[in-house]
């Protein structure tokens, strides 16, 4: 049974932790304020925040919120800052049918806990989780920057609960509280458990069956979060969000792909529920964290009850949703080498989906290298959604050591399109994307070293 604080109140649910959290709060609990949109993490409908950070209720585990600290639209009624925001949106015309306002609600209140001020850019971001099918952005936007109060007028801004206690309900879900409990007694899970980590990808697959499933929520296991150095590495924990690796200090200095990935994947709900160890589990030739991870020859760090074993990412990938993951065993960390050239880095990640926002990958391309003296120095590429897995692209690695003039990019930029095997799906077609690819790198040198 979670125990979970709610708008300030503690609660012993008694609902199956695999249910979303959405249909408890709205079923158990009767707070229907939160809205039931997509059920897929796309509409922000059902945003609510979560230890200060929002996150969907539609794709957030019950158990795993066992010891947070939940605070919904309901919880805003006696909070100034949320007040004020109610009475701006209603001054600005911001609202028409009021379906997406609660989730546009609690994404500004979060915005102005950390910020105050924010200027329209910010804004823009904030909400970019959250869809308005009436009343159009711009009187949301000029609703929360004029709202007049920021997060020091809230009393209620840094709920942080005291954090989650092991929980087990039968064979049908455990949430493990240290790595060592997990390997003790996963033995008696069946060989049809799943993990669960943030669950962005997990409950979308599952939408209509999570009661089938016996699940192991690993995203208690504390010791799997975190960025941190060693002389020769950084390492990541599997656990790690992809907010807290748009955060970094250090992935900004030793892998700035995977800050510039961290902005693309989903709207900031999801960023800060998924982790890097779910992206890598998940195996999708479209994932927008692989890409920068081949660039850099990352690490793959699993463990189980028998050991612990590490694999370079390219041999840990086996093809589309397939890895090397043994039964029993999990990913902990990844961990990448630290390297540095002489010259200036020249960084990108050109990433092509259906819309800006909130977008799955049709075609993605990573670069990292130095500029010195008009050459390039130890230039690495790898291209994401063109094959079963992400590749590098050691061959126009070599051409571009050599020769990064407007024709040499584009000898080197032609040369992709040989070595990838794209297929038409529901996002893209074959030809379409081989043509992309090419265009890529083109774009990237253009736009990021005015070579066109
Ligand atoms: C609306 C929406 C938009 C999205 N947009 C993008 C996008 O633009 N780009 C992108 O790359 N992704 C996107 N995603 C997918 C998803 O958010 C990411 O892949 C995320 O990193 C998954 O992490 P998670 O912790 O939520 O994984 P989960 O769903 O918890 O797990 C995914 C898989 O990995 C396994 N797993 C998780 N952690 C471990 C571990 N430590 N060891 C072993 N196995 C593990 C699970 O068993 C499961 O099979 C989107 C998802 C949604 C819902
Ligand atoms: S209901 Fe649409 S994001 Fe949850
Ligand atoms: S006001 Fe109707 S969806 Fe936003």
């Amino acid at each position: 049974m979670a125990k979970i604080t709610l708008n300030g109140q503690t609660f012993e649910s008694g609902s199956d932790p695999r249910k979303p959290f959405l249909e408890v709060l709205r079923e158990e609990f009767g707070l229907r304020g939160t809205k039931y949109g997509c059920g897929e993490g796309e509409c922000g409908a059902c945003t609510v925040v979560v230890d200060g950070e929002t996150v969907c209720a539609c794709l957030t585990l019950t158990g795993s919120l066992a010891g947070k600290e939940v605070t919904t639209v309901e919880g805003l009624a006696n909070d100034p800052v949320g007040v004020a925001l109610f009475n701006s949106f209603a001054r600005h015309g911001a609202v028409q049918c009021g379906f997406c306002t609660p989730g546009f609600v609690m994404s500004a209140w979060q915005l102005l806990a950390k910020q105050e001020n924010p200027d329209t850019d910010a804004i823009r971001d904030a909400v970019g989780g959250n869809l308005c099918r009436c009343t159009g952005y711009v009187r949301i936007v000029d609703a929360i920057r004029e709202c007049g109060l920021g997060a020091a007028n809230s009393p209620v801004v840094a709920r942080i609960g005291e954090g989650g206690a092991s929980d087990y309900v039968a064979q049908a879900y455990w949430r493990p509280a240290s790595l060592e409990e997990l390997f003790h007694d996963l033995g008696s899970f069946s060989d049809n458990s799943r993990m669960i980590a943030g669950g962005t990808d997990l409950m979308v697959q599952n939408e209509h069956r999570l009661n089938e499933l016996e699940l192991i929520d690993i995203s208690g296991l504390s010791e799997l979060r975190g960025i941190s150095q060693s002389d020769g590495s950084i390492t990541i924990g599997a656990l790690t969000s992809w907010a807290e690796i748009g955060r970094s200090k250090l992935i900004e200095r030793w892998a700035p792909l995977l800050g510039l990935a961290s902005h693309e994947v989903g709207g900031i709900q999801i960023q800060n529920r998924g982790t890097i160890g779910g992206n890598i589990a998940n195996a999708s030739p479209a994932a927008d964290g692989l890409p920068g991870l081949y660039v850099y020859d990352a690490m793959v760090e699993l463990a189980s009850s028998s050991g612990q074993r590490s694999l370079p990412i390219a041999d840990f990938m086996v093809g589309p949703g397939r890895t090397s993951l043994a039964a029993g065993e999990v990913i902990t960390a990844v961990r990448i080498p630290k390297v540095e050239m002489p010259g200036t880095p020249l960084v990108f990640f050109e990433k092509v989906g259906p819309r800006k926002a909130q977008t799955i990958t049709k075609a993605s391309l990573a670069f990292h290298g130095w500029m010195e003296e008009g050459r390039i120095v130890a230039p690495r590429i790898a291209l994401g959604a063109v094959a079963p897995t992400v590749l590098r692209a050691r061959e126009a690695e070599r051409m571009l050591a050599k020769d990064i003039t407007v024709a040499g990019v584009a000898m080197a930029a032609a040369q992709l399109s040989g070595i990838i095997s794209p297929i038409d799906d529901i996002r893209s077609t074959a030809e379409y994307r081989s043509k992309l690819i090419t265009g890529l790198l083109r774009r990237g040198f253009a736009s990021h070293a005015g070579i066109h």
